[in-house]
């Protein structure tokens, strides 16, 4: 952990006031644990959202009455879902992931689902994929979810900015790490990724955004918002 790192008692509190809150407000969903079962067996590493922060993108999607949702960035499916679920029955959500193992773990999560119709996975880095999406004209989205390799969150931006609706809605998770986005001589590219996605941010004329930090089952972390401003 890098920065100002809270010690274990404190990660443990925040882990079981997430297991009490789920607990009340998530029902028990044998899909979704069986999505993390099979990640975990497969060998995935355990960084997909938690149930908390899933649900939140499930309101978000349907808050925005989303009906065309992208993700960069899929591991074995798990935030996947949470979007898919919100979509409408002729709602499309597009995933990109570069890793043919985490794909084929994502792929038979989704069928297990039964939401395998609905998310079109693409198997490939994502720089390459989104310009393909742009040339199909697969876009344009309600709500793009970034959260692939940080080093390239500015390239996400750009792109999220050019495939979102007016309105739509951009996600990026994992911009607070621990506090480590503080610290602008780290030696961390994921960090000074996350930095130059600020940066890049803080520049961009016709959007609204925040970034709220977050703790709870997978520490202390934080997402960014960003709206697309209408016209
Ligand atoms: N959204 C998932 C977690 C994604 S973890 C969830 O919350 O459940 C990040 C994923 O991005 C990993 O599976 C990793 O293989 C993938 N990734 C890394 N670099 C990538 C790239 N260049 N293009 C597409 N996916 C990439
Ligand atoms: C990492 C990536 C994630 O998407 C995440 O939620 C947590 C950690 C990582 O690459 O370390
Ligand atoms: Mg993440």
């Amino acid at each position: 952990m890098s920065g100002q790192g809270a010690n274990e008692s404190t990660e443990a509190v925040w882990s079981a006031v997430d297991d009490y809150l789920t607990g009340h407000l998530l029902p028990d969903d044998p899909v979704l644990a069986a999505t993390l079962e099979a990640s975990t067996a497969a060998g995935l590493p355990p960084i997909a959202v938690s149930a908390a922060q899933g649900q939140m993108l499930h309101l978000f999607a349907l808050m925005l009455g989303a009906r065309r949702i992208l993700e960069i960035g899929t591991l074995g499916g798990y935030s996947t879902l949470f979007l898919a679920r919100a979509l409408p029955a002729d709602g499309r959500l597009v995933t990109l992931e570069a890793m043919p193992h985490h794909a084929e773990v994502a792929a038979a999560n989704f069928k297990r689902a039964g939401l395998d119709h609905k998310i079109d996975l693409r198997v490939a880095p994502a720089i390459e994929t989104l310009p393909k999406l742009e040339a199909e004209g697969a876009g344009p989205f309600d709500l793009v979810f970034i959260d692939a390799d940080k080093p390239s969150n500015t390239d996400y931006l750009r792109w999220a900015l050019r495939l979102t609706r007016p309105g739509g809605i951009i996600i990026c998770d994992n911009v607070v790490r621990n506090g480590a986005v503080l610290d602008g001589a780290s030696a961390d590219a994921s960090v000074q990724g996350v930095r130059c996605f600020f940066d890049a941010l803080s520049a961009e004329t016709g959007v609204t955004a925040t970034a709220i930090q977050t703790v709870g089952a997978k520490g202390y972390d934080g997402f960014a918002m960003i709206r697309v401003c209408a016209a």
